[in-house]
């Protein structure tokens, strides 16, 4: 299987390189130094620094109480331990809901070492996009069950079900990759509706609880570990710690499993 070569450091122009030649992305989410470390030398092509952070590290409901300095702070933290997987980092709750605001987000996060941010929502949030990208700034979207609208949402739920919440989702997909997103995550929607959006674009798509057809695969580290984090487990998360008796076994078997496409299987997807 064709992997990115072990010793170059992934840049953002090589995502659509390994979506075009088929390669599929492993990424984890990283809040400190020493598990960065391990997932960058272990296979991990793309560390997330997550908002889910406000959830697994801080103790809150929800990812809504994150603030920048909060997602800058763990960029800082973990970019220390990267030498070769690329660094994205979360704009939190309201630090994007407008192109100024998410400018000067975006900006603190790239001086603490990120080299892509990423944003959740289409809409408004396409001029969003758009100002970030013009001004040189990568940005990953995030559609489908988008963690910072769970108000609106009521709860954490499979998004995309239905024939209208499937159209919308495929428009608002193209709609974010031709504003200039470089890379989408696609969170808890069917996986026939995931491979559908993932043959559409040219850019990669990332999934979680998204099914096999996608470029590359996202699973939050306290998860991936089998973690209690005091939340409900969703159905697509997968306990690798169990399978590879260590962590650094854990990231290996987790991402020789996505890059063969044994995860997720039907089990772990909707
Ligand atoms: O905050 C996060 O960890 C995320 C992943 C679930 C994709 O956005």
């Amino acid at each position: 299987m064709s992997t990115h070569a072990d010793s170059k450091p992934w840049t953002v122009p090589a995502l659509a390189d390994a979506k075009r030649e088929g390669r599929k992305l492993v990424m984890l989410t990283a809040y400190d130094n020493s598990f960065a470390r391990v997932m960058d030398a272990n296979g991990v092509d793309l560390v997330l620094i997550g908002d889910s952070l406000g959830m697994v590290v801080q103790g809150h409901d929800s990812t809504l109480p994150v603030t920048v300095d909060d997602i800058a702070y763990h960029t800082r933290v973990v970019a220390r331990g990267l030498t070769r997987a690329l660094l994205v980092s979360d704009l939190p709750f309201q630090s994007d809901a407008t192109p100024e605001r998410a400018l000067d987000a975006a900006t603190a996060l790239l001086q603490a070492g990120a080299e892509m941010v990423k944003l959740e929502g289409a809409g408004h949030k396409l001029d969003v996009i758009r100002f970030l990208v013009e001004r040189d700034i990568p940005v990953c979207a995030h559609l489908g069950l988008t963690p910072q609208s769970v108000l609106k949402f009521g709860g954490y739920r499979v998004q995309g079900r239905g024939e209208a919440a499937a159209a919308q989702l495929r428009d608002d997909a193209r709609a974010v990759a031709e504003a200039g997103a470089q890379m989408l995550v696609l969170e808890c929607v069917p996986s026939s509706l995931a491979a559908a959006i993932t043959a559409d674009i040219a850019i990669p798509t990332i999934g979680i609880g998204a099914g096999p057809g996608c470029d590359g695969q996202v699973l939050v580290l306290h998860d991936f570990l089998g973690l209690d984090t005091g939340h409900r487990r969703p159905k697509f998360v997968k306990d690798f710690l169990a399978d590879g008796g260590s962590v650094a076994g854990a990231v290996r078997a987790y991402a020789d499993a996505v890059r063969s496409g044994a995860f997720p299987d039907d089990a772990h997807s909707y």
